[in-house]
This record gives C-alpha cells, sequence and structure tokens, in this order.
C-alpha cells in the first residue's frame, strides 16, 4: 500500500510498473509523436526532446526532476489521482507539477476522463521546460488560491481548461497545439486542428472566463494565443475586479456564435 502524504504526495515507484503498462506507454507514444510533428507547438516538442521522454517506456520521475529542476526550477509530484483545488493550486504555486502515477488499460487508449500517467507527463510536463509558461503555471496556482478565497474558482477553472488543457497557439507556419488535453488525445490533436466544426477564437481572458465547457467530448471551441507571454500578461493583473465585473454576467455556451472574435490565420 502507498503511503500518501499530508499533501497528497506518493512515491511513484517506478520499479513497480509491469511490462504490460510500459507497453501501453510506448504504444500510445509512437502513436502521439507520429500525430505530433506539424501539429504540437515548437515549445512542446523542445521541452518533449529536452525531456528525453520517449517511447522506451514509463519515465522515472526522478530522472526527468534533474532536468525539469535545472531548467525552470519544476518538479514533478506523484499524487494517486485528482487532487483537491486548493492543494492543486498550492503545489503550483510552489513549481510543483501534481502527476498521477496510472496508466490507462489497453481498451482506453482513446478516450480516458480522468488523467493519467501519459497525460500528466506527455501532455503537461514538456512545456514546464519553457520559462513563460512555467511563470504562467505558476501564476495560475497563485490565482487559483486567490479566486478559492473569492469564491469565483469556477470562472478561473475556465482559464486552465480553455489553455492548458485545451488551448491553440498561432504561429508562422501555422496553427499549433499546446493544451494537454488535446497533446495527449489521437482523435482530438487531428479534430482540433483540421475539423472545421469546432469554432477557433482569438483569447480573450473575460470571454474565456464566462464560456461552459464540456469534459464528454471532443472541445466545440478552442481559443488561440499568439505566444505565451500574451497567456503570462494575461494573468499578471489582479483578478479580483474582473470577477467583480462579472458577476451578474451570465455564462456562455461554446457553441455561441461571435464573428468578431472569430481567429483568422
Ligand atoms: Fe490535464
Amino acid at each position: 500500500m502507498t503511503a500518501v502524504r499530508s499533501d497528497l504526495t506518493i512515491e511513484q515507484n517506478w520499479e513497480g510498473y509491469s511490462e504490460e503498462e510500459h507497453a501501453i506507454w510506448r504504444l500510445l507514444f509512437e502513436r502521439q509523436q507520429r500525430l505530433l510533428v506539424g501539429r504540437a507547438c515548437r515549445e512542446y516538442l523542445e521541452g518533449l526532446g529536452g525531456l528525453g521522454v520517449a517511447a522506451d517506456g514509463i519515465p522515472d520521475f526522478q530522472r526527468l526532476n534533474d532536468i525539469l529542476d535545472r531548467a525552470t526550477g519544476w518538479r514533478i509530484v506523484a499524487v494517486p489521482g485528482l487532487v483537491p483545488d486548493d492543494i492543486f493550486f498550492a503545489h503550483l504555486a510552489r513549481r510543483r507539477f501534481p502527476s498521477t502515477c496510472f496508466i490507462r488499460r489497453r481498451d482506453q487508449l482513446d478516450y480516458l476522463q480522468e488523467p493519467d500517467v501519459f497525460h500528466d507527463i506527455c501532455g503537461h510536463v514538456p512545456l514546464l521546460m519553457n520559462p513563460v509558461f512555467a511563470d504562467y503555471l505558476q501564476a495560475y496556482g497563485e490565482g487559483g488560491l486567490k479566486a478559492l478565497g473569492l469564491g469565483h474558482l469556477q470562472r478561473l477553472a475556465r482559464l486552465y481548461w480553455y489553455t492548458v488543457e485545451f488551448g491553440l497557439i498561432a504561429t508562422e507556419e501555422g496553427l499549433r497545439i499546446y493544451g494537454s488535453g488535446i497533446l495527449s488525445s489521437a482523435g482530438e490533436s487531428v479534430y482540433s486542428l483540421d475539423d472545421p466544426r469546432p469554432r477557433r477564437f482569438r483569447f480573450d481572458l473575460r470571454r474565456i472566463m464566462r464560456t461552459r465547457y464540456r469534459i464528454d467530448d471532443y472541445q466545440q471551441l478552442y481559443f488561440v494565443i499568439d505566444d505565451f507571454q500574451e497567456l503570462f500578461d494575461a494573468t499578471r493583473p489582479d483578478f479580483a475586479p474582473i470577477y467583480r465585473e462579472m458577476t451578474n454576467l451570465p455564462d456562455l455556451e461554446p457553441s455561441r456564435l461571435d464573428q468578431d472574435r472569430e481567429f483568422v490565420p
């Protein structure tokens, strides 16, 4: 039985993974690598290479931490599953990324609602090698602790969803993915960029905070940033006046049309 500490972290117990679990990682990794060339943003691919995350099997967090810590001062901490918001934000605010340890089963390759080690490590951690994104996620954690105190968690959770999990970025080579929910899904990696059905809006903090999202299907709406500096700058101001300004504004559906915000390449 794995001991759970007071901050809800555990040991990864890397030696305990079975051959089958490493084989599932290999399958997922190789499939995503083929898809992500020309789809994932450059910063993600550089982070993946810099960390040496590869097809050979589920990585040992300790090995990744040696590299990550030197690059941006972030560390991965192992957790048993989704952790309560206050603990999650407190980890981010201290540059600690909570990662699950278990890997999905072979019959769940294409779809899994909860995060697993492939989503957390292959989806989230490579961007933490980028200094600007690394600062953004720490600022997000600090903002999360404040939002909890102010009772506006839902607004802030939408920012995480539409950026960290499902964000797109405009580059000179075209639209690219940086959101880990997309990067760790073979189907959505193609759908988010190539399918005509979802809408793509320019990044807009207030619009994001008012827009609902769904967790049980591909997204109907993506928000496009110009670069990570735009994200970091957007989270710099105190959100308290923004939350106040929005108190009486209704939530919006992701399907709502809004031609002014449409991303035009
Ligand atoms: Fe995630």
